[in-house]
C-alpha cells in the first residue's frame, strides 16, 4: 500500500514543450532507458493528434517490455480507437482518456453542461474497456473544478470501469495544503474509490509541483505522474528524479517506496537532455551540474571533514560520480591546500599563501579555477615553467561536393605549429589537424555546441570530452563561431592533457 507507481509522461506532456519533439528511434531509446529506470507506466504519446504519434506508440508498445504502456485519449471514440490500436501489441497496456471538468473548460472550450461532460466520460470509459481492462480516467483542469461535481463524475467512471483515477493540476494553480485537502476531499466524497487508484499530476508554474505531488501521496494518491528532468507543457510537471529522492531521502517523513533505480537517474537525464538539446539548469536538483558541487570555503571546509555536513544524498546514490570541490573566489586556503595536494603538489607555508593570493586574482577573472589553472600557479610560484597552446588560425574548406579540409594553426610562447587534415565534416577536420600538430592519440567520448544567447550573432557555447592514454579530459570554448568555439574547446582540453599528465610525471617520479 505504500509503494508509489511512477507514470512517466516524459513522451507525451514532456513532448510537448516547446523544442522537445522527438523523432521515433529517440523515443523508443528513452522508452527503453524508462524501462531500465523502473518506471511503472510509460505514456508514449497521444495517437489521435498526428500519425507519427501513433507510429510511436505502437513501435513501443511492441519493442518495450516491463512497464504498462499507455496512450492518451480525449473521450472522443477516434481517439479512444486510435489509442486502442496503437498499443495493441503491448505485453501491458492502458488507455488514458480525459475530458475537462472546470467550469472555465466546460463552458468555453466544450460548450458543454456538466450533464453532457459526464455522459462523454463514461462512454469514453466504456469504450476503452473494449481495448484493455487497465483504463485511466482524467477530469482535466480537476483542481479548478467543483469538488462535489467531481465526486460524482469519478463515482460514475469507476462504475464504468475506470482503473485509475488521475487529478491533474492543469495549470499549477493549487497550493500544496489545498491539493492534499482536495486529494483527501476525493478519497472521502467518492464512495466507491476503493475499486480504484488514485493518481496525482502535478504542472509547475507556480514552482509548486513537487510539493503538490507530495501532498496528495500524502492524502491517499497511490500513483506519481512526472517527468525526466520535469519537462512539460509551459512550466513542465513535477521532476521524476526530485520525487524519487524527496521520498527516498525523507522516508522518515515520508514512508513510501518505488521501484525506481535511482541509480539510473542521471544517465536517464543525460539521455533526455542530449536527445532533446535541453540542457537541464546548472542548480536543478539531483541531476543539475552544480547539485553536488562546493564552493564557498565554509562548505568546502565541512565537505572535507565530514560529507553529511553539506549533503543529504550521495552523488552515487543517483548515479553520479563524487561530489565535486570547486574552486572559486569564494573558496578559502583549505580548499586550495587539499587540491594542491590531491594533485601531487606539497608547498611550503609562504609558497602556499603566494599560490592563494594568485589564486584569489585568478579567481576574480575567472568563473571557476580549474586543475591546469591551479598547477600553472603552482608552477608559477616554484618558478617552473608551463607551456600551453593556444589557438592562432584556422581555415575551413566545406561544401557538400567538396571533402572537408582544415588547416589549423597553434603557438605557444616560442613556437607556431601548422597541419591541415580532411575528416567527416568541418569539425572532425579541425579536430584532426589539431591531433596531427599534438602527436596525440585522442578519443571524443562527448563533444556539445549549443547557443547561450541568441541572435545572428548569439555566442557558442562548445565543450569536449577527450581520452588520451587512459584519462578523460574536458575542454570549453566560446565564440560567436561555432567551428571557431569547438576548436578552442579541443585546444583547451589538449592543455589540459599537457598540464595535468605532465604534473602526474613528476608526482610519480
Ligand atoms: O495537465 C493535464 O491536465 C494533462 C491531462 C491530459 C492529464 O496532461
Ligand atoms: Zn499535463
Amino acid at each position: 500500500m505504500n509503494t508509489i507507481k511512477i507514470f512517466d509522461t516524459t513522451l507525451r506532456d514532456g513532448e510537448q514543450s516547446p523544442g522537445a519533439s522527438m523523432t521515433m528511434e529517440q523515443k523508443y531509446e528513452i522508452a527503453n532507458q524508462l524501462a531500465r529506470l523502473g518506471v511503472d507506466v510509460i505514456e508514449a504519446g497521444f495517437p489521435i493528434s498526428s500519425p507519427h504519434q501513433f507510429d510511436a506508440c505502437k513501435y513501443i508498445a511492441e519493442r518495450v517490455k516491463g512497464p504498462v504502456i499507455a496512450a492518451l485519449a480525449r473521450s472522443v471514440p477516434a481517439d479512444i480507437q486510435a489509442a486502442g490500436e496503437s498499443i495493441k501489441p503491448a505485453e501491458r497496456k492502458r488507455i488514458h482518456t480525459f475530458i475537462a471538468t472546470s467550469p472555465i473548460h466546460m463552458e468555453y472550450k466544450l460548450k458543454s453542461t456538466p450533464e453532457q461532460v459526464i455522459e462523454r466520460a463514461i462512454a469514453g470509459v466504456k469504450l476503452a474497456r473494449n481495448y484493455t481492462d487497465d483504463v485511466e480516467f482524467s477530469p482535466e483542469d480537476g483542481t479548478r473544478s467543483e469538488l462535489p461535481f467531481l465526486c460524482r463524475i469519478l463515482e460514475a467512471v469507476i462504475d464504468a470501469g475506470a482503473t485509475t483515477l488521475n487529478i491533474p493540476d492543469t495549470v499549477g494553480y493549487s497550493e500544496p495544503h489545498e491539493f492534499g485537502a482536495f486529494i483527501k476531499g476525493i478519497m472521502n466524497g467518492v464512495p466507491n474509490i476503493d475499486k480504484a487508484i488514485v493518481s496525482v499530476h502535478c504542472h509547475n508554474d507556480l514552482g509548486l509541483a513537487l510539493a503538490n505531488t507530495i501532498e496528495g501521496i500524502k492524502n491517499g494518491a497511490r500513483q506519481a505522474e512526472v517527468t525526466v528532468n520535469g519537462i512539460g507543457e509551459r512550466a513542465g510537471n513535477a521532476a521524476l528524479e526530485e520525487l524519487v529522492m524527496a521520498l527516498s531521502v525523507r522516508n522518515d517523513v515520508l514512508p513510501f517506496t518505488t521501484n525506481i533505480d535511482a541509480k539510473q537517474i542521471y544517465n536517464t537525464s543525460r539521455l533526455l537532455a542530449n536527445i532533446i538539446s535541453m540542457p537541464v539548469s546548472r542548480n536543478k536538483p539531483i541531476v543539475g551540474e552544480n547539485a553536488f558541487s562546493h564552493e564557498s570555503g565554509i562548505h568546502q571546509d565541512g565537505m572535507l571533514k565530514n560529507r553529511e555536513t553539506y549533503e543529504i544524498m550521495t552523488p552515487q546514490s543517483v548515479g553520479r560520480e563524487m561530489s565535486q570541490i570547486v574552486l572559486g573566489r569564494h573558496s578559502g586556503l583549505h580548499g586550495v591546500k587539499n587540491r594542491l595536494t590531491e594533485l601531487g603538489l606539497s608547498l611550503g607555508d609562504d609558497e602556499l599563501k603566494r599560490a592563494y593570493e594568485t589564486f584569489l586574482k585568478v579567481a576574480d577573472k575567472k568563473k571557476e579555477v580549474f586543475d591546469e589553472d591551479l598547477i600553472t600557479i603552482a608552477n608559477g610560484v616554484l618558478g617552473i615553467p608551463t607551456a600551453s597552446f593556444t589557438l592562432d588560425y584556422f581555415n575551413i574548406i566545406s561544401g557538400n561536393m567538396s571533402v572537408p579540409t582544415a588547416t589549423v594553426r597553434i603557438k605557444t610562447d616560442e613556437e607556431m605549429f601548422e597541419e591541415a587534415a580532411t575528416g567527416d565534416g568541418p569539425v572532425d577536420a579541425i579536430f584532426k589537424a589539431i591531433d596531427r600538430i599534438t602527436g596525440l592519440t585522442t578519443i571524443l567520448k562527448r563533444y556539445d555546441v549549443r547557443a547561450v544567447t541568441s541572435g545572428k550573432q548569439a555566442m557558442g557555447d562548445s565543450s569536449v570530452s577527450l581520452e588520451i592514454n587512459g584519462d578523460i579530459y574536458k575542454g570549453k570554448g566560446s565564440s560567436t563561431d561555432i567551428l571557431e568555439a569547438s576548436a578552442k574547446a579541443y585546444v583547451n582540453a589538449i592543455n589540459r592533457y599537457k598540464i595535468l599528465s605532465r604534473n602526474k610525471e613528476t608526482k610519480n617520479e
